[in-house]
């Protein structure tokens, strides 16, 4: 088994019948949103996606927006970058609004990566969710922060978020504050939200060939 499921198979005991949990986008979580089917718990699940929650019916889940739970118990999601400090950078896969929304809303918040994605300090591109009807001068405003951007593109057509919005990522070299980046980029008037996740996590399991171990 590889680092990605060996990490999604522990996460699994997280997770108890009675529980809403929060289901994450990419690789990683769709492992553990085919495991946790697998496990017939009685369950509600909030995804945080439209493709995660297809995948979440189509393997049986029960499956619920945010607005109809009252809590979310465990959300369980994948990362791009994890530091030592347990802050991660997220949204490779574009859907980082959502799932800030559903990982900050739930009681604890597990992240499942493999060793790939372990960082000193956080680094590189940051993807942003932007409204479309402020890209230029938002990419503007990050030329001024000294950060180069790109508009996300799918094929010849821009990505489009689940929220119907835009995604531009800005390259910072290093990253040596990740909370005070998240602040300033999110003070960008259009940005609506930074796939920098700075604190909030409850533990990451790391997944390698091997086994598991975890960091909290
Ligand atoms: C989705 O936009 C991302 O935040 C994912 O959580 C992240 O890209 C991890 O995905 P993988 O598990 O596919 O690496």
């Amino acid at each position: 088994m590889g680092g990605r499921s060996n990490a999604a198979k522990k996460a699994l005991e997280f997770v108890k019948s009675g529980m809403v949990v929060g289901l994450g986008t990419g690789r990683t979580s769709e492992i553990f949103i085919k495991l946790l089917a697998k496990k017939k718990l009685r369950i509600i699940c909030v995804p945080t996606s439209k493709r995660s929650e297809r995948v979440a019916r189509r393997a049986g889940l029960v499956v619920k927006e945010l607005n109809e739970v009252k809590r979310v118990d465990v959300a369980v999601d994948g990362a791009d970058q994890v530091d030592k400090g347990l802050n991660l950078i997220k949204g490779y896969g574009g859907a980082l609004f959502r799932e800030k929304i559903v990982d900050y809303a739930a009681k604890r918040f597990v992240v499942i990566v493999d060793e790939s994605k372990l960082r000193d300090e956080l680094e590189g591109w940051v993807p942003l969710e932007v409204s479309s009807f402020a890209v230029e001068q938002v990419r503007r405003e990050l030329g001024w922060l000294g950060a180069d951007s790109r508009l996300r593109m799918k094929g010849k057509k821009r990505f489009i978020t689940d929220n119907r919005n835009v995604i531009v990522d800005a390259y910072f070299e290093r990253i040596n504050g990740p909370e005070k980046l998240h602040e300033t980029l999110k003070d960008i008037p259009g940005v609506i939200e930074t796939g920098i996740f700075a604190g909030g996590v409850w533990k990451v399991i790391i997944g390698s060939e091997k086994g598991v171990r975890l960091l909290s």
